[in-house]
């Protein structure tokens, strides 16, 4: 079938409210939230069912025409955005299912939202366990493609560790299903895991079983601290009671203070936030200088302002191309990682370089502007991570972005067991390319 044929009976089988073809209605799925990758598509069809999903990947397959997932469009690694072919979002693909409270599990579409499950989850006094800034947007499918991470890993574990069942369609159209969401399951190769994490390189999620938990109460402490030694030293006095623990660095803050106007509270070079649970001991927090503790839940959404809002008002004050890396390091060595990270990047053309993350993942994201694209130093920062025995992504994926660097962390044999899976699922090489692999 010719490309405008195919599109044609796309056309006549999903309606015109659910297949865009136009440039204009077109224009927001074909550019990434970075503004760094664009591409192109013959249409976006947005089904609403697994069974058009599967009805629209078997067309796909036997014509050869190759199909980007996209949930939310809030990734930053230009893994959601096609180079050619068809983009398949998942918008409509937004049902809550099986809800079980006993278990705390619930299957949801692919397509809803994390701050949807996050309200779903607060009407059953539950809540979910990973938590991220891009709430509004980002989606459990997407989530579940990039195994995102967030804030609450240091308690929760990544998304991989809240899934407990997917549904998904396989590039043939043959949808499989571990939704019943057993604990135990060990009949062979773990095919729910396989999938997160995958980018969309291996099949279209079209649902997810997830699992909620009890919420826990905690208290919000913010402290200014002059290095990352001093900061995971703080941390190491609430270990085992942490549910959040992030750092911020002067650049960041200041970044997000001139963007929206929020104070910030100390003058030192790095905040560090923390979330604790149980009782505080006042007498051993009397020994920090400085530090604040939340008093409420508007102080707490105040402070925590400072952190989440780093990305956009980087975004905000962002001239000429934004570099957005994000990167772990073994624990004990983060200190020298920062201070290398820095190093590297105090050169001519290079501004706006700010540091923040997840500390007690290990986890920097490190932004920075250069006049033009300027991918020879994202190499350098990438090989001096590798060489630091970090990896080259520690939450956000590898996409369109880092698929050239995947080796830096990834041996050969890794490189092909990884090629081969993909094969074999998808042999025709349709589901994202360009994407994880060049
Ligand atoms: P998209 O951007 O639409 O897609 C991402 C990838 O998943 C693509 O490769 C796409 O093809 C694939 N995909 C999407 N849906 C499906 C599906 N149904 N089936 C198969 N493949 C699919 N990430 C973190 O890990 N931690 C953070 O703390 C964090 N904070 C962020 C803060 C901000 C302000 C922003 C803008 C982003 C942040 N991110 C973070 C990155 C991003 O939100 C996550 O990667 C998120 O998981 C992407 O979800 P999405 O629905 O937007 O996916
Ligand atoms: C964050 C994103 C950038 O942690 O991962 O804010
Ligand atoms: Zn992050």
């Amino acid at each position: 079938m010719s490309q405008s044929h195919l599109v044609a009976a796309l056309q006549s089988a999903f309606g015109s409210d659910r297949i865009l073809t136009s440039t204009e209605a077109m224009a927001g799925y074909l550019v990434d939230w970075t503004g760094n990758f664009r591409g192109e598509a013959l249409a976006v069809v947005r089904p609403s069912t697994t069974a058009e999903v599967s009805a629209l990947m078997r067309v796909c397959s036997e014509n050869d025409v190759s199909v980007t997932a996209q949930g939310g469009n809030t990734g930053l690694v230009g893994g959601s955005v096609p180079l050619d072919g068809l983009l398949l979002s998942t918008v409509y693909l937004c049902t809550f299912e099986d809800f079980d409270p006993n278990s705390g599990q619930v299957t949801v579409g692919s397509g809803v939202t994390l701050a949807q499950l996050q309200e779903f989850a607060a009407t059953h006094d539950l809540e979910f366990g990973v938590d991220l800034a891009a709430r509004d947007s980002a989606t459990i499918g997407g989530m579940t493609a990039t195994n995102a991470g967030g804030i609450h890993v240091i308690a929760q574990g990544m998304m991989r560790k809240q899934v407990v069942g997917v549904e998904a369609v396989l590039p043939s159209g043959e949808v499989i299903s571990t939704l019943r969401g057993l604990a135990k399951d060990n009949t062979g190769y773990d095919l729910t895991q396989l999938l997160c994490g995958s980018e969309g390189t291996l099949a279209v999620i079209t649902k997810v079983r997830v699992q909620l938990h009890r919420p826990v109460a905690t208290q919000l402490l913010v402290f200014g601290v002059d290095s990352i030694s001093a900061a995971l030293d703080t941390a190491a006095g609430f270990i085992g009671n942490i549910s959040a623990a992030e750092v911020i660095d002067r650049a960041s803050v200041e970044c997000v203070h001139r963007v929206t106007g929020i104070s910030v509270p100390f003058d030192s070079s790095f905040h560090l936030l923390l979330e604790v649970r149980g009782d505080l001991d006042f007498e051993a927090l009397a020994q920090h200088e400085y530090l604040i503790v939340a008093l409420d839940a508007t102080d707490r959404e105040k402070l925590w302002a400072l952190r989440e809002r780093v990305t956009e008002s980087c975004a905000a004050e962002q001239v000429g191309v934004s570099h957005k890396l994000d990167v772990s390091f073994p624990q004990n060595t983060l200190g020298d990682a920062y201070t290398q990270l820095c190093d590297l990047l105090d050169r001519d053309g290079v501004t706006q370089v700010v540091i923040f993350g997840h500390l007690l993942d290990g986890n920097f994201h490190l932004f920075f502007t250069t006049p033009a694209a300027d991918q020879e130093i994202e190499r350098e920062v990438l090989e001096l991570v590798a060489r630091l025995g970090g990896s080259i992504s520690a939450e956000h994926g590898i996409g369109r972005m880092k698929a050239a660097y995947l080796h830096l962390s990834r041996g050969e044999s890794e490189i092909s067991m990884m090629k081969a899976l993909k094969s074999a699922i998808d042999p025709q090489g349709i589901m994202n390319p360009g994407v994880l692999f060049i």
